[in-house]
């Protein structure tokens, strides 16, 4: 594995020693290098070290130029306006470049982060017993999207589905069922679909006699405390539960083609025996009070109505735990025995307090600190095509599984209407992947701070910024490499190079940097703008720059060289998202 230098870097290397040797304090300073229309770069970094100098920044800017070579990096470099510099690479440089990333194989030069952490990211947790949402799609879509990226840079990533899978509702839910034994089955025998119905059945049931009979609801409370206290027979019917919703779980995640593993799914109940510590240890040093008879966690800046301090219950007064006491257990887990040095939570941003207190709360215990550091990625809502909260029409909350199906099947009609030579069982195949691709894609174009619409119209459109369309450009080179035949691409650094493709090269050659910014920065956004900006470049490449028609052989082999480029990044960066690139569509 060899990793390359960006061209971005080298240049910035050659203007920074061009800087430091014009003007010794200027040793370290920020060429402030950016992409530009006018050249290929502009560098804004001397304005402000003129003011310091109190020199002419454009005097200052000739005198950086008259020391930098020019030659193999940079073919040109002139001062432009006030004192800015703007740079044009060599295109040899270019290709050379690719070049290298082209041998590298699959992380395309990219390099490995050499200060890389271990950071243990909660996400997609849904609930036992309950049906998944639209909220918890988005969860495991950026969840996943996030963590492909860490991989890639180097990070070590350890998964946690944090599943709502304790509490005292289960009281009610366990009464029932052993009430009325064999109502769920074993989970060999059933499937995901089946699953579900069950537990909405028993749930409905349970649900209806809690409500209509006090003698059952007396019976249910008890079966709380014989939950927390790990008696073996309720423990055993709980497990039922957890079990016949983990196969209705792995059924949904496999239609969002996902992979979840088992040993990642660890759920509030396995913070269960180190909740009483959590509790001692907080109230031990002062972190946590006794409050009518609840030891809880004061804030001085968040407060409730009439200015009354809201305050995070770490132990209820009838001595149960929580949602809190779970969540700061889980984080002496992660920090003591994960080693993390990051905390990552993908939760809906409607949390975000509860984050925030319990965050506090650690940090004034010690177990978050300099070298540890937690974050809520919280994420906004999923609309409607109209703009408000995504219901049916009846106004309830919309299956994720009714949702991904009608995906699957809009796309299978765009991708009948475009395919010439696909089977049934091709069409059916790629219909999966591209209206999988299309929800996850819509939701990880959107900053996921923001709302965004789920417009299925929009979404598996084939114009515009959506992941059929990169999917149709991924595919379009690969049926051009299929008609070179015998003819492989291979680099040119000795041929000019058109415009066009000058601007698709440098962009190709930015793929490692976009991917470490959007990683540092949990932004999947920023990685799927750049892919359809590559999409976009290499239309405009195609249309202007023939490839199997280019005018020397030289000249056809680098093309497809280009085109070969481009269907490898596009590929890697879809994958990083968790989206699949077909070889034909
Ligand atoms: N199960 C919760 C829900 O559906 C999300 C859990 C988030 N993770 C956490 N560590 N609290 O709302």
């Amino acid at each position: 594995m060899a990793s390359v230098t960006s061209l971005t870097d080298s240049v910035q290397q050659q203007l920074a020693s061009a800087l430091s040797a014009t003007r010794p304090e200027a040793a370290g300073a920020d060429p402030l290098l950016r992409r530009s229309d006018r050249a290929d770069f502009q560098a804004n970094g001397i304005l402000a070290l003129a003011k310091k100098a109190k020199a002419n920044p454009r005097d200052l800017a000739a005198e950086v130029v008259a020391r930098i070579t020019t030659g193999d990096l940079i073919k040109d470099v002139e001062v432009s306006g006030p004192g800015f510099l703007n740079i044009t690479v060599a295109d040899g440089a270019i290709t050379r470049n690719l070049a290298a990333r082209y041998a590298d194989g699959e992380r395309l030069g990219v390099p490995l982060n050499e200060n890389a952490g271990v950071t243990v990211i909660d996400y997609a947790q849904p609930n036992v017993a309950k049906e998944m949402h639209v909220g918890h799609l988005r969860s495991a879509v950026i969840g996943d999207a996030l963590r492909g990226m860490l991989d890639f840079t180097g990070e070590k990533t350890i998964g946690r589905h944090h599943i709502g899978d304790w509490g005292t509702q289960f009281g009610m839910l366990i009464q029932y069922l052993f009430e009325h034994p064999g109502e769920l089955a074993p989970p060999e025998e059933v499937d995901g679909e089946q699953a579900m119905s069950n537990l909405n059945r028993v749930y409905k049931a349970s649900r209806a006699l809690f409500d209509a009979d006090e003698e059952f609801k007396e019976r249910a409370r008890k079966r709380v405390v014989a939950l927390q206290s790990g008696d073996k027979e309720t423990l055993d019917l709980w497990q039922q539960f957890v079990d016949e919703s983990k196969v209705y779980f792995y059924s949904v995640f496999e239609k969002l083609d996902m992979e979840i593993r088992d040993e990642e799914i660890v759920g509030e109940s396995a913070y269960n025996e180190g909740m009483p510590e959590t509790a001692r240890l907080l109230e031990e040093m002062g972190v946590a009070v006794r409050s009518e008879g609840a030891l809880v966690v004061f804030f001085d800046d968040i407060r409730g109505k009439d200015d009354q301090p809201v305050p995070l219950i770490v132990q209820k007064a009838d001595g149960g735990f929580g949602y809190a006491a779970s969540d700061l257990t889980a984080i002496r887990n992660r920090v003591g025995e994960l080693n993390a040095t990051t905390l990552l939570y993908v939760v809906d941003v409607r949390q975000s307090l509860h984050f925030k207190m319990v965050f506090e709360a650690a940090r004034r215990a010690g177990w978050l600190n300099d070298d540890v550091t937690a974050h809520n990625m919280g994420y906004g809502t999923v609309l409607g095509a109209d703009g408000k909260p995504f219901k049916t029409r009846e106004g309830e909350t919309v299956r994720l599984e009714d949702l991904l199906d009608e995906a699957v099947q809009r796309a299978a009609e765009v991708v009948r209407e475009k395919a010439k030579d696909l089977t049934e069982d091709e069409i059916r195949e790629r219909a999966a992947q591209v209206g999988i691709g299309a929800v996850k894609y819509a939701d990880l174009s959107t900053s996921p701070s923001r709302d965004y619409k789920f417009d299925l119209d929009q979404m598996v459109s084939l114009n515009g910024d959506t992941s059929v369309y990169l999917q149709y450009a991924y595919a379009r080179i690969q049926s051009i490499l299929r008609k070179a035949g015998e003819v492989r691409p291979a680099a040119h650094p000795e041929l000019e190079l058109h415009e066009a493709e000058r601007a698709l090269g440098l962009h190709l050659d930015a793929f490692g940097d976009t991917v470490f910014e959007a990683a540092s920065e949990y932004a999947p956004h920023k990685l799927a703008a750049y892919l359809y900006q590559l999409a976009s470049l290499f239309t405009s490449f195609y249309d202007k720059c023939p490839v199997l028609k280019a005018d020397t052989p030289q000249q056809i082999t680098n093309r497809l060289f280009l085109c070969d480029m481009t269907a490898r990044t596009l590929t890697k960066g879809m994958s990083l998202l968790g989206i699949r690139t077909p070889e034909r569509l």
